[in-house]
């Protein structure tokens, strides 16, 4: 995946596009580039790595341009395969997110027509087509159209044409938003790339080719024009940058309690107000969904059966794409934040095949997930900037809440209750941010270690999980999570000072079991770190660090105890001097199977 934009303004057209590319960073960041239209020629600046200070980079002062930042998939980063990719004389340069399937044949067949290619990427096959059929007599825009007759697989794309004032811009499968200015037109992979600009946006649709020039837009969609709601984007700035914080993950931690405040905002008021006729005559729920997402929904699991009594399996998306049974009265929900994970969409486009009804839960509106799925509940946790997902994970849980507990056999006042807690937990997690100087210094001890395990039992087992995973994401520290149960069956060998456990202690039936599984592994000599509740004055008595966690319905505790968790792995991973918000080998929203 990668971040792409073009403009056509009357602004220096270079600092548009890497401006617009910084914020696009997290979509991939292993090279960039850009092109600017001047005069009647077309200059390209193309660099391996990320874009970080490019203060000598000065183009020139055209007022159009197209820009990329790269994550590839076609041919290793490097300055050659950086994109803008351009046709046989320079006259056409393009940027793309995505993958052209059948690209090999299509460069074999260009190249026999006398087309050189200079890069390994799939991309390139997009300018040479191009060029060919403005060779054959076509204008640059019908030479476009032209072009995605003949294009599989996946993209958005950008194109810019020397001898036009006009960008061709076009999306399938990848996302592409259209910013509409005063007098100045935008398109990119994601809105904060031109919020500085506008908030005026247009979602594209699949299929759609946007003709952008100085004083107008038209969209089309198969040969004719279509007209495409403008949305005003209700996000500053300010909620898309740093916001005086360290890192984006921290910020986005601190963002938590308004992010709840947000969602619950979103779908209760006295009481819930969420639709539940999606769920009518349903006989099982499905969750599809990858990495933290999948996490939430293991929790979701959890809830459901336990207030719905609904079965619940859990699946992960890329696995599911090899399931092959009806599914004719399935729910089937698909949870990804970004909406573009290409396993997760394809899991609720298989899904559909099958029958299932489906559902989506996402936090970025007119995202592709949003067009696939037969219901959206969206989280209201704003742009989340870092790889690592932390306040849009709290965000999903949130969701998963409303729904378990709208569709309930509680009674009311007992949904009531639950309902309350809910709304106490912003001022909950506040409390836990007042904690972070001591979970500073215990994260500060974790990050002397190469290995570590997390373990949970019942709710506290997915709660172990995500705090693994975000462990070894952000610091490299080798992070697995683990049912306390299943320990004694092959990780004890793993055991010893080396080894420190992290231990998630609730107060339910668990509670227990989870005390004697700790003593279990002090027995084997590994340091242990125990997430409890502020009441619990047993487990501090046996364990090398407590971290008292604000009370609150246990259920509620995956929250909570998350909130610690994403802390302790921010400052392990801060200091051990690692990038944070932009991990090594990951990019934010994976638009590849
Ligand atoms: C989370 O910290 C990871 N970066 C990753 O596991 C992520 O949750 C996963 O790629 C799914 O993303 P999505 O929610 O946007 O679908
Ligand atoms: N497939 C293109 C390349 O490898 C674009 C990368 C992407 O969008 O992930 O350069």
């Amino acid at each position: 995946m990668c971040g792409i934009v073009g403009y056509i303004g009357f602004r220096r057209a270079d600092k548009v596009a890497v401006s617009a590319l910084k914020r696009l960073e997290y979509r991939g960041y292993d090279s960039w580039g850009v092109a600017v239209k001047s005069n009647d020629e077309i200059k390209v600046y193309k660099r391996v790595g990320a874009i970080g200070d490019v203060s000598q980079f000065e183009l020139c002062e055209g007022t159009i341009s197209i820009g990329h930042t790269r994550w590839a998939t076609h041919g290793k980063p490097s300055d050659v395969n950086a994109h803008p990719h351009t046709d046989c004389n320079g006259k056409i340069a393009v940027v793309h997110n995505g993958i052209i399937s059948n690209f090999q044949k299509l460069r074999e067949s260009l190249e026999r027509e006398g087309h050189v290619f200079k890069s390994e990427t799939d991309t390139e096959v997009i300018p040479h087509l191009i060029e060919k059929f403005i060779d054959s007599g076509l204008d640059f825009e019908n030479a476009v159209k032209e072009t995605l007759k003949h294009l599989k697989g996946s993209y958005a794309f950008v194109a810019l044409s020397s001898t036009e004032d006009k960008l061709v811009a076009c999306k399938y499968k990848s996302p592409l938003i259209l910013g509409i200015g005063d007098n100045e037109y935008f398109v990119a992979s994601d809105v904060p790339a031109i919020l500085e600009y506008t908030n005026r946006v247009v979602y594209l649709h699949d299929g759609d080719t946007v003709v952008l020039t100085r004083d107008s837009y038209e969209i089309y969609k198969d040969g004719k024009k279509v007209n495409r709601e403008v949305e005003i984007v209700p996000w500053s700035v300010e909620q898309a940058e740093k916001g005086g914080f360290e890192h984006f993950m921290l910020k986005e931690i601190h963002e938590t309690p308004k992010v709840i405040e947000d969602t619950l905002l979103e779908y209760v008021s006295d009481e819930i107000e969420l639709d539940v006729g999606f769920t009518a005559g349903i006989s099982d729920v499905i969750f599809v969904a990858c990495g933290t997402s999948y996490h939430a929904s293991l929790i979701g699991k959890y809830l459901i059966e336990k207030l719905d009594e609904i079965p619940v399996r859990v699946e992960y998306a890329s696995e599911f794409n090899y399931h092959n049974a009806p599914l004719s009265r399935s729910l089937v929900i698909g949870i990804t934040q970004s909406g573009e994970t290409a396993d997760t969409l394809e899991a609720l486009r298989k899904a559909q095949k099958f029958g299932a009804r489906t559902l989506a839960i996402t936090n970025v509106l007119g995202s592709s997930v949003t067009r696939i799925a037969d219901v959206i509940l969206y989280t209201r946790a704003g742009p989340e900037i870092c790889v690592a997902a932390t306040k849009t994970f709290i965000a999903q849980l949130i969701v998963l809440y409303v729904i378990a507990l709208r569709l309930s056999l509680l009674s009311r006042s007992e949904v009531n209750e639950i309902l309350a807690d809910l709304k106490l937990l912003p001022e909950k997690v506040r409390a836990i941010l007042d904690m972070e100087d001591y979970i500073r210094k215990i994260a500060e001890e974790l990050a002397n270690y190469e290995n570590m395990m997390y373990i949970g039992r019942g709710l506290g087992y997915p709660i172990a999980l995500e705090g693994a995973l975000k462990m070894k994401e952000i610091s490299y520290i080798h992070a697995e999570g683990y049912p306390a149960g299943e320990l004694k069956h092959g990780p004890f060998a793993l055991l010893g000072k080396q080894t420190p456990v992290v231990a998630c202690v609730l107060r339910d039936e668990t509670y227990d079991t989870m005390l004697g599984n700790i003593k279990e592994v002090k027995a084997r000599n590994s340091p242990v770190v125990a997430l409890t509740d502020e009441n619990d004055s047993e487990a501090e008595k046996f364990v090398d660090y407590v971290i008292k966690v604000p009370s609150t319905n246990v259920l509620l505790t995956p929250v909570t105890y998350s909130v610690v968790l994403q802390l302790l792995a921010y400052y392990a991973a801060r200091s051990r001097g690692c990038e944070i918000d932009k991990p090594r080998h990951l990019a934010k929203s994976v638009t590849v199977e």
